[in-house]
């Protein structure tokens, strides 16, 4: 399996230069990681919406996903809840994975923070067992870490 090469943290620092609309920011975001990967079959975001004290779905792309989770649920409830991020080499060995799609086998969940405050979660999903290398997910430790720094958490929050 190729490694994901770091350009792609450059690459969405630039794609994301002057653009303040949180929606137009996160579904680009998906759309560039899920292209950059091969064998995912979901990539894409779940916001913390105060009014419903959920995580509910947010821009993605892949297959119809299930839309609202509970803090301390699923892998991304936890991952919410811990403020970590968690690879699952093989979900099917994860106590309370939540499965939306019936084809994941491997999954990694990615905290987005500003001020030490996780307001969503970012979420890759794929078919193959053991997907997501310790490189991979140092990579994506940065793309997270990039992506939450040109997200206006205010505008986010007032549609959420
Ligand atoms: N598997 C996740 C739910 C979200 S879907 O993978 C898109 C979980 O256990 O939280």
């Amino acid at each position: 399996m190729q490694p994901l090469d770091p350009i792609i943290v450059a690459q969405l620092d630039a794609l994301m230069t002057d653009e303040t609309n949180p929606i137009t920011v996160l579904s680009n975001a998906s759309a560039l990681l899920y292209d950059a990967m091969a064998d995912l079959n979901w990539a894409g975001t779940y916001i913390y919406s105060a009014r419903t004290g959920t995580l509910d779905l947010g821009p993605f792309q892949g297959n119809v996903a299930c839309t609202h989770i509970q803090p301390g649920s699923g892998v991304v409830g936890t991952a919410y809840d811990k403020q970590a991020i968690i690879v699952v080499p093989d979900v099917h060995a994860f106590a309370g994975h939540i499965a939306c799609d019936a084809a994941s086998n491997a999954e990694i969940v990615l905290p987005l923070s500003q001020n030490d405050q996780v307001f969503a979660i970012f979420d890759i999903d794929s078919p193959v067992l053991n997907r997501f290398s310790a490189n991979d997910r140092e990579v994506l430790a940065a793309f997270a870490a990039t992506l939450a720094k040109h997200l206006d958490v205010t505008a986010l929050n007032a549609i959420y």
